[in-house]
């Protein structure tokens, strides 16, 4: 496995690469990154295989990179935790064939004045509502890694369900030939979704912090309730929701009820495939999650 830091390095490693499978990360990897790995492993080796003159020139690559454009002052940029040679070991035994390490000067050389900026009724709700900037940020580094990996398959978890929808449509608008993949929320064996924001969790939050997606199911119930009886409260829904996390001592910014193809709010009985999302603050750890309505 290649582990390279300057773009130039990057670009020189993957020439001759028939296919290429991305995996953008800020580190401190879990089962989730390492899940979407595999998956990119796979994916590429199989795109590869498909023309034969290409077999044997998949490349997978990963990129470690703590984006600071994503975070907002009072953030946790500076704490975000930092493991790059445990991560490097895992991304190896995972698939891997080459990370992507920039410093900040590799990949921000000069202050970053041209920024990507999704629209408003995507990006400005839900997370964007709760962290100003955040999407602009995002769409900017990825934009940024897109067009320094060029790769032909990228991989987003669902964890980051809006952030995945900003992804795709960025992609599709700005017309980049990349196929975006989402890999579904890995859960610890009590059903708390995998996060590297996890570790931040006292021994008490990390018992508590189950409740979350709990209260996600329990939403799914209600709304399932709903549409069947016809009697369908989303207001209720959520309200109870957030009602039930602060009695527990949380602080949620919004626990929602969503369709899936737009996250815009649900005002009365839809066909539309529906998603439940959430955010709350556990002590000093903010904790997101969703369930998609199936
Ligand atoms: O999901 C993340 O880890 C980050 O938002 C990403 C996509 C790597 C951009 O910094």
């Amino acid at each position: 496995m290649h582990i390279v830091h300057s773009i130039n390095d990057l670009r020189h490693t993957l020439q001759g690469a028939a296919c290429r499978a991305f995996v953008p990360t800020m580190g401190n990897l879990h089962e989730g990154h390492l899940k979407l790995m595999r998956m990119a492993r796979t994916a590429a080796d199989q795109r590869a295989t498909a023309s034969p003159q290409n077999a044997g020139k998949a490349m997978t690559v990963a990129s470690i990179f703590v984006n600071r454009l994503q975070f907002a002052p009072h953030e946790d940029f500076d704490s975000y935790p930092r493991t790059f040679e445990r991560d490097c070991e895992q991304l190896k035994a995972n698939g891997c064939d080459v990370v992507f390490a920039p410093t900040e000067k590799d990949l921000y050389p000069e202050p970053q004045v041209f920024k990507v900026h999704p629209p408003a009724e995507l990006a400005d709700i839900l997370e964007g509502a709760f962290r100003p900037g955040f999407f602009v940020g995002v769409s900017t580094v990825v934009h940024k890694l897109f067009n320094v990996v060029q790769p032909d398959i990228a991989m987003f978890g669902k964890k980051d369900y809006q952030q995945l929808m900003v992804i795709r449509r960025m992609v599709q608008q700005m017309a980049l030939p990349i196929e975006i993949i989402g890999g579904e929320t890995e859960r610890a064996n009590d059903g708390l979704a995998l996060s590297s924001r996890n570790g931040y969790l006292s021994v008490e939050e990390r018992a508590e912090a189950v409740q979350l997606s709990l209260a996600l199911k329990t939403m799914i119930a209600k709304v399932k309730e709903g549409l069947t009886s016809s009697k369908l409260n989303i207001a209720a829904i959520e309200e109870h929701a957030m009602q039930t996390l602060r009695e527990r001592g949380w602080q949620p910014d919004y626990m929602t009820v969503r369709k899936q193809h737009d996250l815009s709010p649900v005002s009365k009985i839809t066909t539309d495939p529906l998603v439940v999302l959430g955010a709350a603050r556990l002590g000093k750890t903010r904790l997101i999650d969703n369930l998609e309505i199936i």
